[in-house]
């Protein structure tokens, strides 16, 4: 909020709270659920308005902006969207809550729809083996990596796992990711798989965000199947898969296909089995060698295929037949140290949809969809609308949620956050501090920030 605003005063850490105190709200309290709101005066609503699918092209640049725009919401649904006078004339009267965003920007809450956010301990020790020049997968393969989250991970319980996660859903949340999708993986074995998923769980039903669970069984081979990754993929397929989709545990199930890791083959038995159980699928394809993920990406149906460094033509053509959505994560090859950032203007030219994400995990501890957007302009040549575009409507897409959010359009989720920036292309060109001021979930102010004495 701009320092005009009435609302959204103060900002009281409470150590017992995921929220942050909202002080001047009317009624008071953490967090404030209007029946009927309009958001008036944005420097510019982005609404992200089109087609109900995943934006391609020069699509990707259309933001829908509404300057000096306004959004009427009533019962946690967006009802009317336009400029302030008009909405402010159809739909005012004394019962309605406003929000003053002048000198903001308005937009849909991001959706983050690539992260581990489930996991015990952590790897900063690791920064040191990677500056003297350790790669990822030399990391991995010494028993590190997500081999050292696994033994952290299993002996941790689910108290741990879901306090632990929930404080991480927070900082996302205050950063503007209203949802959010979960991998499992770092338990490996059937139980600590479950034990993941049902935090997964959890965090949706306990904390304002939606979360949206996959189940990536398929992230490595555990220690008790020591080379065994034929083995693996069985015990997968034959002990764990079948009870995911009756217990509701998990919407789509992703792999780990990658050189050294799962093969073409292997991650083909995973996602066909999955998506005969009526899984959604995703894949971490092509991320560290040229491996036909992209392709294969293609040919099962899935919804996404993630990090995309080094797809071939051939892939990348059968994605944008399949409108199979890119998702790319900017942040891994920075926290790895990797030179090699996925081809994004390639990709976009080439008509494959790319949505944005985090990749939060023990490697990449990022929880900022902003920074993620500034790394995309910086290292992949997105433009901010672009990215942006990547970030909502986009990453809804890349979980199925395209139809309900990632868009500021009427009977969509009031799923909104205000950004204390004059214009859109300041997200990515202010780096390293929190931007937003307000984040509305479901209508609901759920996060708020003081930014009175910010620059801007
Ligand atoms: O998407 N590449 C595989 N999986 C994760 C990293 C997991 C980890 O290192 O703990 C990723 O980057
Ligand atoms: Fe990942």
């Amino acid at each position: 909020m701009s320092s005009r605003s009435s609302l959204a005063r103060g900002d009281i850490d409470s150590p017992n709270s995921f929220y942050r105190v909202i002080t001047e709200l009317p009624l008071g309290g953490e967090r404030y659920l209007p029946e009927e709101l309009i958001v008036t005066h944005a420097g510019e609503l982005l609404t992200m308005r089109g087609p109900c699918r995943a934006r391609v092209r020069a699509e990707m640049s259309e933001l829908g902006v509404i300057k000096d725009g306004a959004v009427y919401v009533r019962d946690g649904i967006i009802q009317a969207v336009g400029d302030t006078p008009s909405i402010l004339n159809w739909h005012d009267s004394p019962g309605v809550e406003k929000m003053d965003a002048s000198g903001c920007v308005v937009m849909p809450g991001f959706v983050d729809p690539h992260t581990h956010l489930v996991f015990a301990g952590s790897r900063e020790f690791e920064l040191d083996l990677k500056i003297k020049g350790k790669t990822y997968m030399e990391i991995l393969n010494g028993g590190g990596g997500i081999l050292r989250t696994v033994r952290d991970t299993r002996v941790a319980s689910s108290d741990q796992l879901f306090d632990q996660a929930a404080k991480r859903l927070n900082v996302m949340l205050e950063h503007g990711s209203t949802t959010v999708e979960g991998k499992s993986g770092y338990g490996l074995d059937k139980k600590t798989e479950l034990r993941i998923l049902k935090t997964l769980r959890r965090l949706d039903a306990e904390c304002p965000t939606d979360v949206i669970p996959t189940y990536l069984g398929a992230h490595a081979v555990p220690p008790e199947f020591s080379g065994g990754a034929e083995e693996y993929i069985q015990f997968i397929i034959d002990e764990v898969l079948l009870d995911l989709p009756s217990s509701g545990l998990a919407r789509f199930c992703d792999v780990f296909c990658e050189e050294g890791v799962f093969s073409i083959a292997q991650s083909r038995r995973v996602l066909l089995a999955a998506k005969s159980l009526g899984l959604g699928l995703k894949i971490h394809a092509d991320e560290f060698e040229r491996t036909g993920g992209a392709e294969l990406a293609a040919e099962v149906g899935a919804v996404s295929a993630d990090h995309l460094a080094r797809p071939s033509d051939d892939g990348i053509m059968a994605m944008a037949r399949k409108q199979v959505v890119g998702v790319l994560l900017p942040g891994t090859p920075f926290s790895s140290m990797e030179r090699d950032y996925a081809e994004a203007r390639r990709l976009i030219e080439l008509g494959v949809p790319i949505a944005l994400a985090t990749d939060l995990n023990p490697n990449c501890w990022n929880p900022s969809m902003q920074f993620t957007i500034t790394l995309a302009c910086h290292n992949m040549k997105m433009t901010p609308a672009e990215a942006l575009v990547a970030s909502t409507i986009n990453a809804a897409a890349a979980v199925g949620r395209e139809k309900s959010i990632g868009s500021i359009e009427e009977g969509k989720a009031a799923d909104i956050i205000v950004l204390d920036v004059p214009t859109h292309a300041h997200i990515p060109y202010r780096m390293g501090t929190n931007l937003c001021s307000l984040v509305l979930k479901g209508g609901e102010a759920v996060f708020s920030a003081d930014r009175s004495r910010a620059d801007g």
